[in-house]
């Protein structure tokens, strides 16, 4: 596909928030191409997570516009935005521990159908719930889990809980916040492949915050850089690996990590 005939699932323009005297996301201009993986990276307090609570409807920007798929959503309310199909993961993790893994999906399935309040009710009787949370997670690789606690498993598949959970809100854009933080390497090697499988299945578009370079260049289609809030660079891993301006800024002590 060229970038003409690309459809932009968001269109970021101008966004911006204040805290105080900080900029922590200044003047950021982006589009989404539906289906790509975009990971964005920056060093601690570039403003990742602050644009995820922007997009997410946590928090109202001072200034720009949020457009996804062609409808003006900036400012709306966190749950309509999450009706329309975006989704997204914390950085911090945010599961039911007494609950079961499969109740945990169970619940977020059984959100989505405006149902939550009667959730012990509905889900003991409804099949139709438990036959969607039975098979996101087995698309996850964590049937054998469904009946566990969820507070007494790793963190690794605490983390994938998590995910499972976004995805059963049906989401079309997924803003994962640091998936594998706090992971072994195998953890995280489990958490991108399955991303990477998500992201080539065509049914989702995902925005990654990640500071695993490893990760990132292994997974993104393209990189967006934030830079005290700002957009440093955007474009392909080849074109972020070669940028000058990406190794000096943020990449300096990653030079050798980087290095082709
Ligand atoms: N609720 C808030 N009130 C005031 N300042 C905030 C708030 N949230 C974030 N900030 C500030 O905004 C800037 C961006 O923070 P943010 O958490 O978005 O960065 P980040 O890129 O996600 O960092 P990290 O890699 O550590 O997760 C920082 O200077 C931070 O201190
Ligand atoms: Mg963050």
């Amino acid at each position: 596909m060229t970038a003409a005939t690309q459809d932009i699932i968001l269109q970021v323009t101008g966004l911006g928030k204040r805290f105080g005297g900080v900029d922590a996301v200044a003047n950021v201009d982006l589009d989404v191409y539906r289906h790509e993986t975009l990971a964005i990276i920056g060093p601690n307090g570039a403003g990742k997570t602050t644009f995820y609570n922007l997009l997410s409807g946590r928090m109202h920007p001072s200034s720009g516009r949020i457009v996804y798929e062609g409808r003006d959503i900036t400012g709306m309310p966190p749950h309509e935005i999450s009706r329309l199909g975006i989704s997204r993961s914390f950085q911090i993790n945010n599961i039911f521990e007494e609950m079961t893994v499969r109740e945990n999906v169970e619940v977020a399935v059984t959100a989505l159908r405006g149902e939550g309040r009667r959730w012990h009710n509905v889900a003991s009787r409804n099949r139709d719930v438990q036959a969607d949370a039975d098979a996101l997670l087995e698309r996850l690789s964590l049937s054998e889990l469904a009946d566990q606690r969820a507070g007494v498993i790793s963190y690794g598949d605490k983390r994938l809980v998590e995910i499972a959970v976004v995805l059963a809100t049906r989401p079309k854009l997924v803003l994962l916040d640091e998936p594998t933080a706090g992971m072994t390497p195998d953890e995280t090697q489990r958490v991108m492949q399955l991303v990477k499988s998500l992201g080539q299945s065509g049914d989702y578009t995902f925005l990654i915050t990640e500071h695993d370079m490893n990760v990132v260049f292994g997974l993104a289609d393209r990189i967006l850089v934030m830079h005290r809030g700002q957009k440093l660079v955007l474009g392909t891993p080849e074109e972020v690996r070669a940028h000058p301006e990406v190794r000096r800024a943020y990449l300096g002590t990653a030079d050798e990590e980087m290095a082709p």
